[in-house]
């Protein structure tokens, strides 16, 4: 008789590595981009023009900035913002000036995965605007936040910059925004960036740059599994591809292997068969409308209290309460 053999994992990546590379059609989860060459790499990206999200939501924050403050404050002493997935905090920095210039009761609480990222931040904040209270936390978005509920004892705003949510398919989007719900007070609020619906070539443009560096950042998890789990990918084999779909809204990442191949992953002690022109699919990049954020939020027990839009609404910011009714 056969045995089933279970095999022991030692960390997350790895086992995701496993089950995406033996499942049919092959995948990656776009969260292990980020090492410290895949951060450097998204720094870079958001310095692209053609790369408009950052830009868009910079100018919604400047221009808006007075308007969000007197949201943020109503009525009260003074409040935590508690930005999950800070990264360097370049956006963030704006309404900390102006809080910070106002004077307005504020302690800066930055939640990212990366010791490192946080470190410079703190150090920036501590540099650049030293009136402002930062206290940094290192884990996941739900660790660290239930812990800052814990000790919880004035308003909360959540900021959940950059279009991070489209990472996650709609009933991820639910069960993440219901999770940050039951977070909640009252009085709290949720800031987040969603990026808009708008002409389809705009979007590939943004994810399909001519000079290769998000074809570089995609196929940082190949570079990544060789580095930590002894894999032989020949990263040059495979093609970075990016497709749009106007009538979902989801953009979608793949690597693409440009021949029959094959890799071992020494770690995993794993072989992989690719076929000609097999994919890898990498990542999902959702872009939304007003109807399905309203949608989102319903089904998450959330109220839309008010939105921020650039000109060419590009790109929306949309302020969350908890609805009462449930
Ligand atoms: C950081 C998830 C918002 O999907 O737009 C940029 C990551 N991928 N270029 C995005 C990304 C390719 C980015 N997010």
């Amino acid at each position: 008789m056969q045995q089933k053999t279970t095999i022991v994992f030692d960390t997350q990546f790895e086992e995701e590595v496993y089950h995406g590379l033996t499942n049919y059609p092959k995948h990656l989860s776009s969260k292990y981009f980020y090492d410290a060459k895949g951060d450097k790499l998204f720094q870079d990206i958001m310095n692209m023009p053609e790369y408009y999200l950052t830009n868009s939501e910079y100018n919604i924050l400047e221009a808006f900035k007075e308007e969000i403050a007197r949201l943020f404050i109503n009525g009260t002493e003074g409040f935590n913002l508690i930005e999950l997935g800070a990264g360097d905090g370049k956006k963030t920095k704006i309404l900390l000036k102006y809080f910070s210039e106002n004077n307005i009761r504020v302690k800066y609480l930055p939640i990212d995965i990366s010791q490192n990222v946080l470190d410079e931040l703190e150090a920036s904040i501590k540099e650049e605007l030293p009136k402002i209270t930062v206290e940094t936390l290192q884990g996941t978005y739900f660790e660290t936040l239930s812990e800052v509920n814990s000790i919880q004892d004035v308003k909360k705003v959540i900021l959940f910059l950059g279009s991070n949510i489209g990472n996650l398919l709609h009933p991820q989007a639910i069960e993440f925004l219901s999770q940050i719900r039951a977070l909640m007070q009252e009085e709290d609020l949720l800031f987040m960036g969603f990026d808009q619906k708008k002409n389809p070539q705009t979007i590939l443009d943004a994810y399909n740059d001519q000079t290769g560096i998000t074809a570089a950042f995609n196929k940082n998890i190949l570079v990544r599994i060789n580095a930590e789990l002894g894999g032989d990918f020949k990263v040059s084999n495979f093609l970075h591809w990016e497709v749009y779909d106007p009538e979902t809204g989801t953009a979608k990442s793949y690597l693409v292997s440009k021949q029959a191949q094959t890799v071992t992953i020494e770690k995993l002690g794993l072989t992989v068969t690719f076929k000609a022109w097999e994919t890898i699919h990498t990542e999902i990049s959702q872009k939304y409308d007003d109807d399905t954020v309203a949608w989102l939020a319903e089904r998450s027990g959330l109220k839309i209290e008010t939105e921020f839009s650039d000109d060419e609404n590009q790109y929306k910011n949309y302020v969350f309460k908890k609805n009462k009714e449930e």
